[in-house]
């Protein structure tokens, strides 16, 4: 008897021992419930938006409320009666159409997505009465607490939202995460699978965009690929929020003077050799002709279509966490030389791959890491790193170097 009660005193620490998630969910507008913590934003969002917007707790891979069960319908209800201020009575759920050409009255048309794109087939479903809306236009769910079940409704339906937070999702959370996330005050991110993507809302032309993936030191950034429907899924809750919503991909029709346009679709980057891309859904009646770079729009469910490379659209960023290593994997080289060229740098910018403002060693480190990388540009005055595409020294570049003595222009020996 006593040998029992000591060991029930020795295990009960454990057991009532707090997760982190657990000890974190704490406030009116969240509820820890079941391993899940489920938080109230009352912002009213469209539901891209929305989906963007679940980072309360970084490593979870935070997504938009899954009602599974009648138990998490009742979670979700009791979390927006606590919210202050009070009058949130209708919130997005996870819950989309995953196919536009079926009925939304089938319970194996919907699906609760995921932050990556993946959905699971819900076994419950608790419509309101008189829905599902059989309007296809209405391919997304929300919640309200008035009529305790979901409602149908457009994408472009501005409403409040629950995040849900998963301890079976976690991951450590790493440097690339946290500053993706830190980029969301001037941008929409998501930070899915080790990639951070973000969306920039600015236009530029396809050969501008290409090189302007510079949001985030010490990261190769390159204009987003979609090489899955996951993807395509993430790159299409991004493009929901743009201003335009149509914006660029990091994918190309590398022979301009190619009339045929359903092939010769590559994968580019500033930094590595292009692949071939070989997931294209069209959107119907494209790729149409003369439009050399490819784009996303939120057209359902997710296509891509081709678009002019000299129009101004809004483009889509992503960057990796193995590009940044400067070890002989990841398209890096082990030794790299730089000798010292000249003082200047160059203004045009069809020699630059990727210009940045870094301290001097992240721009060497850069250029080390970049296969293509033939030398760099540096100015000590503005910290403004160039990374070159040609060799600074050879003709005919060597003959257009501006001269500027805050500016030291070196060219890489490779070995
Ligand atoms: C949760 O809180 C603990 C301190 O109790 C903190 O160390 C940890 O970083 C927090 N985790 C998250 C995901 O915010
Ligand atoms: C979770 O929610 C269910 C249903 O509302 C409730 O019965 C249960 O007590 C809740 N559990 C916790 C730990 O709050
Ligand atoms: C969408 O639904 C239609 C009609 O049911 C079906 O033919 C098609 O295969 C489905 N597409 C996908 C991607 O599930
Ligand atoms: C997407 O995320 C879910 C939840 O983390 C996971 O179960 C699933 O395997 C992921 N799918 C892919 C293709 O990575
Ligand atoms: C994120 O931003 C905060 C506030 O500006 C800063 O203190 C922190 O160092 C940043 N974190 C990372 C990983 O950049
Ligand atoms: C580009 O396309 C043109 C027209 O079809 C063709 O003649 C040419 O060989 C192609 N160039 C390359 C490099 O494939
Ligand atoms: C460049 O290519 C290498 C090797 O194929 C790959 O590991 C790396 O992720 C690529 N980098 C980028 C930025 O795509
Ligand atoms: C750069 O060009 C110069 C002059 O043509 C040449 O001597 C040198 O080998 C080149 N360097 C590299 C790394 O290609």
């Amino acid at each position: 008897m006593l040998f029992s009660l000591a060991i029930l005193l020795f295990i009960s620490p454990t057991v009532t021992a707090l997760t982190d998630l657990q000890v974190n969910c704490t406030g009116t507008d969240r509820l820890y419930n079941d391993t899940s913590c489920y938080v109230v934003v009352g912002t009213a969002k469209p539901h891209g938006a929305a989906k963007a917007s679940c980072n309360h707790y970084l490593g979870y891979s935070g997504h938009l409320v899954h009602i599974r069960s009648a138990a998490v319908k009742a979670v979700v209800k009791q979390a927006m009666n606590n919210y202050i201020p009070a009058g949130t009575t209708t919130v997005w759920t996870g819950l989309q159409l995953k196919n536009s050409s079926a009925v939304t009255t089938d319970i194996n048309n919907w699906g609760s997505y995921y932050r990556n794109g993946t959905s699971v087939t819900p076994t419950y479903l608790p419509w309101q009465s008189g829905q599902p809306s059989t309007a296809a236009t209405n391919n997304r769910a929300y919640y309200g607490s008035a009529g305790d079940g979901i409602v149908n409704a457009a994408e472009t339906g501005t409403y409040p939202y629950v995040c849900e937070y998963e301890e079976a999702l976690k991951q450590p959370v790493t440097d690339l995460e946290k500053k993706c996330a830190n980029l969301t005050s001037s941008f929409k991110t998501l930070f899915v699978n080790d990639i951070c993507f973000v969306m920039h809302p600015e236009t530029k032309y396809y050969s501008d965009a290409k090189v302007a993936c510079n949001d985030i030191s010490g990261y190769n950034g390159h204009l987003a690929h979609a090489r899955t429907m996951g993807d395509l899924w993430v790159v299409n809750a991004l493009v929901l929020v743009s201003p335009l919503t149509v914006a660029r991909l990091g994918i190309e029709h590398t022979n301009t003077s190619s009339t045929d346009m359903t092939s010769g679709w590559y994968l580019t980057t500033p930094t590595n050799q292009s692949e071939l891309a070989t997931f294209l859904p069209w959107l119907p009646s494209t790729p149409l002709p003369v439009r050399h770079s490819l784009a996303v729009r939120p057209d359902y469910p997710n296509f891509v279509m081709n678009i002019y490379t000299t129009e101004l659209y809004p483009f889509i960023c992503q960057y990796e966490a193995m590009a940044s290593s400067a070890t002989t994997t990841g398209g890096g080289r082990a030794v790299s030389k730089f000798n010292h060229y000249s003082l200047g740098y160059f203004s045009n910018n069809y020699y630059w791959i990727k210009r940045s403002t870094v301290p001097l060693y992240l721009c060497i480190n850069m250029c080390h890491t970049n296969n293509l990388c033939r030398g760099f540009s540096y100015s000590s005055g503005t910290s403004d790193c160039q990374l070159l595409a040609v060799n600074a020294s050879s003709v005919p570049y060597s003959s257009q170097l501006t001269a500027d003595n805050q500016y030291t222009t070196a060219v890489r020996e490779l070995l």
